[in-house]
Parts: C-alpha cells; sequence; structure tokens
C-alpha cells in the first residue's frame, strides 16, 4: 500500500477529509465540509488554504507561484515559524523563521466535532528532521480545525531536561481586495520594532494603513485584530490567545519583484500577513516538562 493510501485507511473522514499526493510527491490534506474547504501540505503541516462557503474568495492567501517542493516553504498559507522566529539569534546558516515549515510532520489524530467541523492534528518530534536544525528535545504539535472559523492551536512540549528559550509564529496571509485600500484596527498605541530600514522602536497610533513596505513586530499585545475590506465588503478578525507579538508585513514592489514567487501582475497587493508570535521580545523559557499552547482563531464578518 503506497504512504498515502495509508494515511487514507487510517486518518480519512468520509464526506470531509481526504489525503493526496501532489506531483511533488508531497500529501495534502483536502478539507470539504458544510462550512467550507481546506488544504494542508504535511510538510510544514501547512495550511495553505481556506475558503468558507459564505466566502466568494478565499480567507486565506495562496500564491499563484507558490511552489510545493520537497524542503521548500510555500508562499502563501500560513508557514508555521518555529522554533525561532525571523534570523536564528546565533548562527545565520540555519534557516529563516525555523525549519518546521519545511520539514516533513505526520498525522497523528483526525476527527468531525459534533457541530460537523473537522480537525487534524499534525506532530513534529525529534524522530522527524528536527535534530539536525534543533539540539533541544521537544514535541511541536498542531490542531486544525476547520467550522465556522478557522482555529489553529499550535503546542511546543518541552521533553528534555532543561529548558529552551523559544520564539514562533503563525504567519498567515490574508485575501484583500488591494493593500492600499485596507486598514488594520487593534494595534493603536502598541509598541513595534520596524524592520523596515533598520530595526527602531515605534508607536502605533490609530488603525495601520499601507502605502509602502510595512514590516513591524508589535510586541506585548494579546489584542485581537481586523482588517477592513471595504472593497471584498468583509471584515478578517484575528483573534489569539497566548500570544504577545502581532506582526504585520507587505513586501511592495521592490521587495515582492526580489522575492519572485508572490505572484505575476503585482500578486502581493492582494494579501497581507498579519501574524499570531512570540517574538523578539515576547520570546520565552520553555521549561523542562513544561508545554505552551498558542491559538489562533479567524472569522469572516461582512460589511
Ligand atoms: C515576516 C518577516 O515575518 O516574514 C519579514 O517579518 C519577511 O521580514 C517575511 O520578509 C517573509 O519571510 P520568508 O522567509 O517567508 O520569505
Amino acid at each position: 500500500m503506497s504512504n498515502t493510501a495509508q494515511i487514507n485507511k487510517q486518518f480519512a473522514i468520509q464526506d470531509q477529509l481526504s489525503f493526496h499526493e501532489h506531483d511533488s510527491g508531497l500529501v495534502i490534506a483536502e478539507i470539504n465540509n458544510a462550512f467550507g474547504q481546506a488544504s494542508i501540505c504535511l510538510q510544514g503541516a501547512h495550511l495553505m488554504s481556506w475558503q468558507p462557503k459564505h466566502e466568494s474568495v478565499p480567507v486565506v492567501w495562496l500564491s499563484k507561484d507558490a511552489k510545493v517542493l520537497a524542503g521548500k516553504s510555500i508562499r502563501g498559507g500560513a508557514p508555521i515559524c518555529w522554533p525561532w522566529f525571523g534570523a536564528h539569534s546565533s548562527d545565520n546558516t540555519l534557516p529563516g523563521h525555523g525549519h518546521a515549515r519545511t520539514v516533513p510532520w505526520h498525522v497523528v489524530e483526525t476527527g468531525s466535532e459534533p457541530c460537523g467541523a473537522t480537525r487534524i492534528t499534525l506532530r513534529l518530534s525529534n524522530n522527524d528532521a528536527h535534530q539536525k536544525f534543533w539540539a533541544n528535545p521537544a514535541i511541536a504539535e498542531i490542531t486544525i480545525v476547520i467550522g465556522q472559523a478557522l482555529r489553529m492551536e499550535l503546542s511546543t512540549e518541552n521533553t528534555g531536561s532543561t529548558s529552551f528559550t523559544l520564539t514562533e509564529a503563525l504567519h498567515t496571509y490574508f485575501e484583500i481586495s488591494d493593500i492600499a485600500k485596507v486598514n488594520v484596527s487593534g494595534l493603536d498605541q502598541c509598541t513595534y520594532w520596524d524592520k523596515v530600514g533598520g530595526s527602531e522602536l515605534k508607536q502605533q497610533v490609530g488603525d495601520v494603513t499601507f502605502d509602502s513596505e510595512t514590516d513591524r513586530v508589535y510586541i506585548n499585545t494579546p489584542a485581537k485584530c481586523v482588517i477592513h475590506d471595504a472593497g471584498l465588503g468583509r471584515e478578517i478578525h484575528i483573534a489569539k490567545a497566548n500570544s504577545l507579538s502581532t506582526i504585520v508585513w507587505t513586501p511592495w514592489t521592490e521587495k515582492a519583484n526580489k522575492m519572485g514567487d508572490l505572484g505575476q501582475a503585482d500578486g502581493w497587493r492582494n494579501m497581507l500577513c498579519i501574524e499570531s508570535a512570540n517574538a523578539l521580545d515576547n520570546g520565552f523559557e520553555l521549561a523542562a516538562g513544561q508545554k505552551h499552547t498558542l491559538i489562533v482563531e479567524y472569522s469572516t464578518q461582512k460589511i
């Protein structure tokens, strides 16, 4: 029996969840239920798409030029930055945003909630391609629930005998009508590290609006954010728990052109990253035997 057939046998849920093999050989979980559609690549436990039934365009953006390849991060969706966010603190040969998004995770559980929502849990442990990048014994798990809202719970368990420092992010790309016409509320008066043109500490005044490259790590904020998008007639609500940082990122033309995988014809204008994280000042020590879980919930509302 092929690997995919075996996974289907063990974890598929009739009329809700099945697994198929992409041309690259990577396995993708497809969820189609009463609430909507979502796909998750088992490499990186990477949510690639989410579109609720009541939305005419996806809520989670995937680049038209996204490459789904073994060992590479997929542009769009919700990459998991773990066990560090951004550059590694001391070794720049290690991958940016950690290794979790480019290595295989495995399915440990699937299920259907009483309301009809579909649940899948994936795990990355020391037995996976982990130790090559990070010596600390740990288990990362993500549970993704596709219901009226999209819920993701990223847990980290320290299975070793000494503490370690963790930084992390759910680096979600949201689909929007036009970057110049949306605004983000929820961060007024918050302090942020501005990563554009050197790292400087600044304070947000009012909503966040966009007219150039924006790369900000808001710190010490558990706040809910809302993307107001009159063009698509909707708000995207981003609620979170156990996350004290929020990253707001759009590359704008020059950086997008350099990156090269954000889609033809200014594809980047149709996406905005709002990342729920524990980054920079909000990195924390996880003691031996302790478990930490970062939770996000995304939902939409018509305006
Ligand atoms: C954001 C960072 O989280 O991710 C940006 O703040 C970075 O600086 C962006 O450019 C994309 O990162 P990557 O590694 O997926 O190209």
